[in-house]
């Protein structure tokens, strides 16, 4: 019996070529894919593969009729809901691997135009200055860099901030401090962290733990001149805290890539603060990574589809249903 796939979300060619492949897979929408044309075709759909636009909430996930699966190409399933789909008998799964070096670079990118500047420079010289003393900057050598969240993309950013001359330590209750020594990184609790750190990268998900952690009170805790970087979620930073801390001088900067809302609104206090760099989720905005978790995906629903075998459940309540 053949399978209908929806790949929306614009998920890379790679991945419709692999599904096309399969002669049991017929791919009944593709491309860009409004909401509404999601709905459309969702009643007969087996399998959605998303990146991060499509919100596949209760109520999307109320027009499935038989959807096995949802594959998220990318690693956060925030946009999934995870209980309605287990509701409905749903597995979902995530490609956990494919975009992590092009995040951890993206972060190495970040903290360098925090450190030197660049981007204001530029924006500087475009308006016809020539501006030098204004952007004097700091060198990364020898600056202590906090890493909170010490999974792939947390140590994958260790590794180059290494390179770097940076000293790495990190938080996350979940790794075994070996894994770190292994790599020439100190594990220490969240209060050292922020102490002891001249950078701050999140590479947290969001979690009861873990949402606003950057707030008032634990910026207090911080440096004064600490820069920030957060190419994980939004929600991990309490925004008017960070904008008063920016304000004060507390925080010497911050280079934002996700928010609570995407795009943000425009009454968000920290776009266009001075002392902020933001960009609209671009960190795992490379070729490179986007062929990564479009092919990484594609294999999943069709080992799902056609095998019965599923990997990187994030649900896995659902397999004991
Ligand atoms: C992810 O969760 O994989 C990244 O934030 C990139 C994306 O949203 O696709």
């Amino acid at each position: 019996m053949p399978f209908n796939v929806i790949a929306a979300d614009n998920v890379d060619r790679a991945a419709i070529d692999l599904l096309a492949k399969e002669a049991q897979i017929t791919l009944i929408a593709s491309g860009k894919l409004s909401r509404d044309q999601i709905i459309q075709a969702l009643p007969v759909a087996d399998a959605l593969i998303i990146r991060s636009a499509t919100k596949a909430d209760a109520e999307l996930l109320s027009h499935a009729t038989q959807l096995k699966v949802i594959a998220r190409a990318g690693v956060g399933v925030d946009n999934v809901d995870l209980t309605a789909a287990t509701e409905k008998g749903i597995v979902v799964m995530n490609t956990p691997d494919g975009n992590t070096i092009s995040t951890a670079e993206y972060t190495l990118g970040l903290m360098l135009s925090l450190a030197r500047f660049i981007p204001n420079a530029y924006q500087d010289m475009r308006e016809g200055r020539w501006e030098r003393a204004a952007f004097t900057g700091v060198e990364l050598r020898g600056k202590t860099l906090g890493i909170v969240g010490f999974g792939r993309i947390g140590r994958a950013v260790a590794k180059r901030a290494l390179a770097f001359e940076m000293n790495v330590i990190a938080y996350d209750p979940y790794i075994p401090a070996d894994i770190a020594a292994d790599l020439g990184v100190w594990m220490v609790d969240l209060d050292t962290l922020f102490k002891e750190s001249d950078f701050i990268t999140l590479h947290s998900v969001i979690t009861d733990e873990t949402r606003f952690m950057i707030n008032a009170e634990t910026i207090d805790k911080m440096k004064h001149g600490v820069r920030i970087v957060n190419a994980a979620r939004g929600a991990l930073i309490h925004d008017d805290d960070l904008a008063t801390a920016i304000k004060s001088g507390k925080v010497g900067g911050a280079a934002l890539d996700v928010y609570q809302i995407e795009p943000p609104p425009g009454d968000n206090a920290l776009i266009g603060l001075p002392g902020v760099l933001h960009t609209p989720h671009l960190a795992a905005s490379t070729s490179d990574a986007q062929i990564n978790v479009g092919i990484d995906a594609a294999k999943l629903v069709i080992d799902a589809l056609l095998n019965g075998k599923y990997a990187n459940v994030c649900n896995p309540a659902v397999l004991n249903r």
